[in-house]
């Protein structure tokens, strides 16, 4: 396992998980992107109202277009297509939050047509894997709306542990959102890298 301060990820696309290949959005998901990104349900936690394509065309064209990480504050967003039909079932994110303090933070979202497979779970357990074996991270978080309950529940499926709970802590969509953290050290990391895959 790394111990050192971060200099760079490059990954080479696609990854490959057991089920998924894990690759840098294009123009040629917009519309996948928007049958899931689209829905008001998948976004009532996540810090975006429901995209249209023109926001979805900005996003390919801005932060989206990011394939390695060479300094804190960048973020890297990546499809996640089945291996076996092409069909693109979610996204996932890992941001480089602190070059100093070595600290990430993972994100999720799912096109629901493909819940309950533990694919986001694979999925966001290779971003861990980005950050700690890849970027050399010390610690990663998932910061969480407590009404989240298939968020809660991926974090902990992960391995992740929750440190804290903070009540009312944002004014989110117009109300109080109490937020539950979850995190993982480098330390931590072996002993849930290797889970089988999903669970
Ligand atoms: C959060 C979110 C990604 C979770 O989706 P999910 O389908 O529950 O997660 P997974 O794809 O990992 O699937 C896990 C489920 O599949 C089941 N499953 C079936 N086969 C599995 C396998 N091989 N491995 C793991 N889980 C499996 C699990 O038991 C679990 O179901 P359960 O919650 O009923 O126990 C999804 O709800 C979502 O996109 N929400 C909207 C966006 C969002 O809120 N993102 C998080 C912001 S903090």
């Amino acid at each position: 396992m790394p111990n050192h301060v971060p200099t760079e990820l490059r990954p080479e696309y696609p990854i490959r998980t057991e089920r998924l290949l894990l690759r840098p959005l294009a123009i040629g998901d917009v519309d996948a992107l928007l049958t899931y990104r689209g829905r008001p349900d998948v976004c009532r936690y996540v810090p975006f109202e429901p995209m249209d394509r023109r926001v979805i065309d900005d996003r390919l064209a801005a932060g989206w277009a990011t394939t390695t990480l060479t300094d804190e504050g960048q973020a890297l967003t990546l499809g996640a297509e089945l291996a076996r039909t092409g069909e693109l079932v979610g996204d996932v994110v890992l941001f480089w939050r602190s070059r100093e303090h070595r600290g990430g933070e993972i994100g999720y979202v799912l096109n629901p047509d493909f819940a309950g497979h533990g694919y986001a779970t694979e999925a966001a357990r290779e971003m861990l894997r980005l950050g700690f074996d890849g970027l050399g991270l010390h610690r990663i978080v998932a910061r969480i709306d407590e009404r989240n309950d298939a968020s809660a529940k991926l974090a902990r499926r992960l391995g992740m542990r929750q440190e804290a709970r903070l009540v009312h802590n944002e004014m989110f969509k117009g109300e109080w959102s109490t937020e539950i953290d979850f995190a993982m050290l480098a330390e931590e990391w072996p002993a849930h890298r290797d889970a089988e895959q999903g669970r």
